[in-house]
């Protein structure tokens, strides 16, 4: 059976010029990348591979070198205001929303710039507080946080929209052991509600082994050909 792709990347080059004392960075070197529907693709490899590079490229936050890179036929660099209405990143360690917005503002905040109706991001907030956890701290500021509750906000406001397409950089980065595999659990079961796709980078490569249909490795800007299928068997592609 034919699956739809989601994601592509065709040739795909990041060079970021005239580095200090680097000169040149190749961040990506031609790489080919295909992620289908309903998939989680895990994206591993060792810091400065270009993982993240990779993800902002997907997410239109950084424009390509070189090569194409899709998301559901739409190109990042041609069609980047489609792009947004459908994907969402969560990165593991950034700041989520503003620091002196509670919680739930910051959530109610992100829902009304995704142009969700009130009634729908009312259940989808109330949801996802339930689900990460966040009741205790509804009314907290942002700023009063601590690094994990900072996270699952964070995680809350990356699937307050339902994207179509969800990015997680390092999610489970300051999290504790129970926290960390409730949102495994998480991303498990909305994948199930069908027509979605997670791109995952990880470091855990317990946490790759659990979650993703398939794992890719990058090193050095460079895909390997080889795609390790953590349930299924070792395939190239
Ligand atoms: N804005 C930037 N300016 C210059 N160089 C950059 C920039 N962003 C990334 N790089 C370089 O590109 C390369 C890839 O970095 P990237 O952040 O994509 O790696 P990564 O695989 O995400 O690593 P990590 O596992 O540490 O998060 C590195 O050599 C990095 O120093
Ligand atoms: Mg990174």
């Amino acid at each position: 059976m034919k699956r739809d792709l989601s994601i592509e990347t065709k040739g795909l080059r990041r060079l970021f010029k005239g580095i200090p004392g680097k000169g040149d960075v190749i961040a990506l070197d031609q790489v080919d990348l295909e992620v289908y529907d309903d998939e989680i693709f895990g994206l591993l490899g060792p810091n400065g591979a270009g993982k993240t590079t990779l993800i902002k490229i997907l997410c239109t936050l950084l424009l390509p070198t070189q090569g194409e890179a899709l998301i559901k036929g739409l190109d990042v660099v041609k069609q980047a205001p489609q792009i947004r209405r459908l994907i969402n990143l969560v990165s593991g360690g950034e700041t989520p929303g503003y620091g002196i917005l509670s919680v739930k503002e910051n959530l109610w905040f992100f829902s009304q710039l995704y142009g969700l109706s009130r009634d729908f991001a009312k259940d989808r907030i109330a949801k996802l507080v339930d689900q990460l956890e966040l009741q205790d701290y509804l009314n907290t500021r942002m700023s009063k946080l601590s690094t994990g509750y900072k996270q699952r906000l964070n995680l809350a406001r990356g699937f307050v929209n339902d994207p179509a397409v969800l990015f997680l950089d390092e999610p489970t980065l300051g999290l504790d052991v129970l926290s960390a595999r409730r949102l495994r659990t998480l991303v498990q079961d909305w994948i199930k509600s069908g027509g979605k796709t997670v791109l995952l980078t990880t470091h855990y490569m317990a946490e790759a082994d659990q979650l993703c249909d398939r794992v890719g490795i990058i090193n050095r800007g460079k895909r390997s050909s080889s795609c390790l299928r953590t349930s299924l068997p070792c395939r190239t592609f």
